[in-house]
């Protein structure tokens, strides 16, 4: 493991899971995430972000200007007053000169070291498991000869909670601020005398000097952050805001003799009242709850604790899977980076990031369906509620809303529904819960679909609402007998029945698609992978009618494919409206997508006639590069109606002919299933961030997160990726890591094993926790195949190696012994 060499901006620490940042001009801010329960933060490493509870639009607590200049600025600041000079320990607001720095993003929180003068400040951000709240440490150090007294004023900016009235309704925000200060604590209680329940508090562990909470008399009117009024002048105001905006700002003096340092905390929390009486006296907030909470982080030995407690909360989360491989890139994204962004996706879907405001996305349906894809072995539980969640967003006619908010789990009205393939990732994330879990009784469990959630008793299953997904696809087929598009399937862009002229509409509503024809050869694909999984999950009920009515259904569809869909070297995109190809090499642009190739070889087709292979070579041929698979070539050049957003981006980004991460994964897993673990490998570290350290000035995105898109080779930024963090890529690597190249596979009678991997790995070793027994899986490869078992050994003894291995229940470690060869 080289994880010492140390690249331009920094290097992973794989031994304490950080990344570690050198120094604070990365080439765009890079993010890291507080909060694995309800409360959230976005800390970026120069401490940029906000934070929220459960829903980034609804319960935005502190603020943030997205797509500021500089890009990032608002966060968890804290100035340093050291005898007249100004400085930042995460550089920003003020960048002053000298100011030694590092920033270790870990999983969970994020600490930040400056140094100047002799003077050291780390800061350490995280919210405690359980907890509605964010800590932030501070420990200040003499390292210097001489006795110091520097001041220190914390800084962050108080949001109204609704996120998109306080960044657009100034008329009523600049009249509503209100707050209390008593102590050391900073409370934000605007609208609390109406209809809120719920305040913010922002509180130090320590005696403070002073205090500020109006912005303008701490920064100024005419002044930016990095010239704050208050901290140069080195003395708190106390002034107490009545409207405009309200900030909490503590100041604390230190004294410090040479070599001594103190350290104390912050704490920035979401509370609620319940049942407590809202007011002490008129205009006197009841506090009782919030003094409890800093009285609990007081306490000697209590941030310590918790951030204790935090470590543990992710030992045991990633202890579900850990690899031991030749590969180092592969090793430490499967071991640390993308489980922890995987639940990343789980707790954000494509809500909040610095490309998502999180006040317009709330959670997809299609997105949220492949996350749990990603997460699922880690906490099955919470996989099974989000589950029943998003099938409640679907409707009886088998269409689902296509987002829905988190706070209220319910449907955006604003896109509506009508994507046709979003229903069937339900199938897709239901088997997979399963067959992790082995808990069948999910099926069973009362789901009323949105468009009857108000009758009074709840008839339908979570096994109707499969049912009603396969039957939709079904029923919905245009003239070829494929599955028809409605507003776009997996690609967002393809729209199909759009016809838009009009720049003031949305492609993605835009457009009727009613009586409409056009059909989708990806969304076949998904239908014969989700009629398949269906018929396996009828076989392990022994419902053998029912399994063989999906194969029929399976059956058709894939006589349908390999019929219609051949376009002599692959497989075809979809039919427009009016019946012409889309992804057909006598089409002049667009002549080859990815998202059919991949689909249709997943879906089984192909796999009897040459074709998964032809098709898998002309996506070699035509579409890879080495910095990942574009999705399709040739990019379109100018706008095309009938064929939507796809064709309005320029060449090489987004879904015009950019890498779009996440469809390349299908492609790694059809090489997988090909047997061809070098290719799938080579392809796993084209779009892999932690082999894209050499390049990062190209690359410019977090190299320890997968991005959604990665400029393509059409584009003169080719290798740059855009959109990090939240996206099905995070899902979809892992099951591309565990289950296609170490061949790790959950079903429903227990562990499968079948790996693909490089000819000259010898071999690896995995931790697998499955259903409350520990594997240790140990494979080797003498004769250097890719693929193939010769024997499988449990607990010394040799098994069928077709056979499943059965957890035995019993909550102990059992070895595995996995011989490759033929
Ligand atoms: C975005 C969307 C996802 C969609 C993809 C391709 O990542 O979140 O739902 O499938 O773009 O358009
Ligand atoms: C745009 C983006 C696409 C995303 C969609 C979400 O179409 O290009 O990637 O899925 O918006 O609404």
């Amino acid at each position: 493991m080289n994880s010492a060499s140390t690249f331009k901006y920094g290097h992973f620490d794989d031994a304490t899971r950080e990344y570690v940042i050198t120094r604070p001009d990365t080439p765009l801010p890079w993010l890291n995430y507080l909060g694995q329960d309800e409360f959230f933060g976005l800390c970026t490493n120069t401490a940029g972000g906000y934070s929220f509870w459960k829903d980034a639009k609804l319960r935005r607590l502190t603020r943030y200007r997205y797509n500021n200049v500089p890009y990032d600025l608002g966060g968890r600041y804290f100035y340093v007053n050291d005898g007249g000079e100004v400085w930042n320990p995460g550089w920003k607001p003020v960048k002053a000169k000298g100011v030694k720095y590092e920033c270790r993003h870990g999983l969970g929180y994020t600490r930040i070291v400056g140094e100047r003068d002799g003077l050291e400040v780390e800061t350490l951000f995280f919210v405690p498991p359980g907890e509605n709240l964010e800590v932030w440490k501070v420990t200040v150090r003499n390292k210097s000869a001489q006795r110091k007294t520097p001041k220190l004023f914390s800084y962050q900016e108080f949001c109204f909670f609704e996120a998109l009235n306080d960044m657009t309704n100034y008329q009523r925000t600049y009249s509503i601020g209100e707050v209390e200060v008593e102590g050391s604590a900073i409370y934000h209680k605007t609208e609390f005398r109406e209809r809120r329940n719920h305040y913010t508090l922002f509180a130090c562990t320590r005696p403070i000097a002073g205090f500020d909470t109006s912005r303008d008399a701490f920064v100024g009117i005419h002044e930016g952050l990095h010239e704050a009024k208050v901290p140069f002048a080195g003395q708190a105001t106390n002034s107490v805001a009545f409207g405009w905006n309200p900030i909490g700002s503590h100041q604390i003096d230190l004294d410090l003799a040479p070599g001594a340092e103190e350290s104390f905390a912050f704490v920035l929390a979401y509370v609620e009242q319940g049942d407590a009486p809202k007011f002490d006296a008129p205009f006197v907030m009841n506090k009782s709850v919030g003094r409890a909470i800093v009285e609990k982080y007081s306490a000697p030995g209590a941030v310590d604790a918790a951030l204790a407690s935090l470590k543990a909360y992710w030992d045991a989360l990633l202890g579900n899977f850990q690899v031991d491989c030749p590969n180092e890139h592969a090793q430490r994204m499967a071991n640390t980076w993308n489980q922890y962004q995987c639940m990343a996706t789980f707790n954000m879907s494509r809500s909040a990031s610095m490309y998502e405001t999180g006040i317009g996305r709330g959670m997809g349906f299609r997105d949220s369906n492949q996350d749990l894809l990603g997460f699922v072995h880690m906490i099955p539980s919470r996989a099974r509620e989000r589950i029943l969640d998003i099938a409640a967003t679907q409707l009886s006619d088998g269409t689902c809303y296509h987002q829905y908010q988190p706070l209220t789990k319910k449907g955006n009205a604003d896109i509506g529904g009508d994507f046709y393939d979003d229903h069937l990732w339900l199938v897709l994330s239901t088997c997979a819960y399963i067959k992790e879990s082995g808990d069948t009784s999910i099926l069973q469990a009362p789901c009323a679909y949105a468009d009857k959630a108000y009758e009074n008793v709840i008839t339908d299953t979570l096994l109707d609402h499969l049912e009603t997904s396969i039957a939709y696809t079904i029923k919905k087929r245009g003239p070829n007998g494929l599955p028809l598009i409605g507003h776009a399937d997996w690609n967002d862009c393809l729209n199909l029945n759009c016809f838009s002229t009009e720049p003031n509409e949305s492609f993605q509503t835009a457009g009727d698609v009613r009586d409409s024809k056009a059909e989708s050869v990806m969304i076949a694909g998904l239908f014969l992978y989700a009629a398949r999984e269906m018929a396996g999950l009828y076989e392990h009920l022994d419902r053998n009618s029912d399994a063989a009515r999906m194969r029929g259904h399976y059956a058709e569809m894939l006589d349908t494919v390999e019929r219609v869909t051949w376009d002599g070297a692959w497989y075809t995109r979809a039919y427009a409206a009016d019946g012409s190809v889309v992804g057909s090499h006598t089409n002049t642009e667009g002549k080859i997508f990815i998202e059919s190739q991949g689909w249709c070889v997943l879906g089984g087709a192909g796999a009897n006639n040459g074709r998964a292979r032809q098709a898998m070579e002309s996506v070699h041929r035509h579409l890879y590069t080495k910095n990942g698979v574009v999705l399709q070539q040739p990019a379109y050049s100018t706008y095309d109606k009938a064929l939507g957003e796809v064709t309005s981006y320029p060449p090489g980004v987004k879904e015009n002919a950019g890498i779009f991460s996440h469809n390349n994964t299908w492609i790694h897993l059809a090489w997988c299933q090909l047997g061809e673990g070098d290719r799938a490998l080579e392809y796993y570290l084209s779009i892999c961030p932690s082999a894209k350290q050499d390049q990062i000035d190209t690359y410019r995105g977090e190299p320890y997160v997968y991005a959604q898109m990665i400029a393509g080779k059409d584009a003169p930024c080719f290798g740059e990726a855009k959109n990090n963090w939240l996206t099905g890529t995070a899902a979809w690597t892992f099951v591309v890591v565990s289950q296609g190249l170490l061949g790790i596979k959950p079903d429903y009678a227990g562990l499968r094993i079948d790996p693909c991997i490089p000819k000259d790995w010898p071999g690896f070793k995995v931790t697998r926790r499955f259903r409350g027994d520990t594997f240790e899986i140990t494979v080797s490869n003498p004769q250097h195949v890719s693929k193939g078992i010769k024997a499988v050994r449990v607990d010394g003894k040799d098994i069928d190696p077709t056979q499943a291995i059965r957890p035995a229940g019993d909550g102990r470690t059992h070895r595995v012994e996995v011989v490759l060869g033929e």
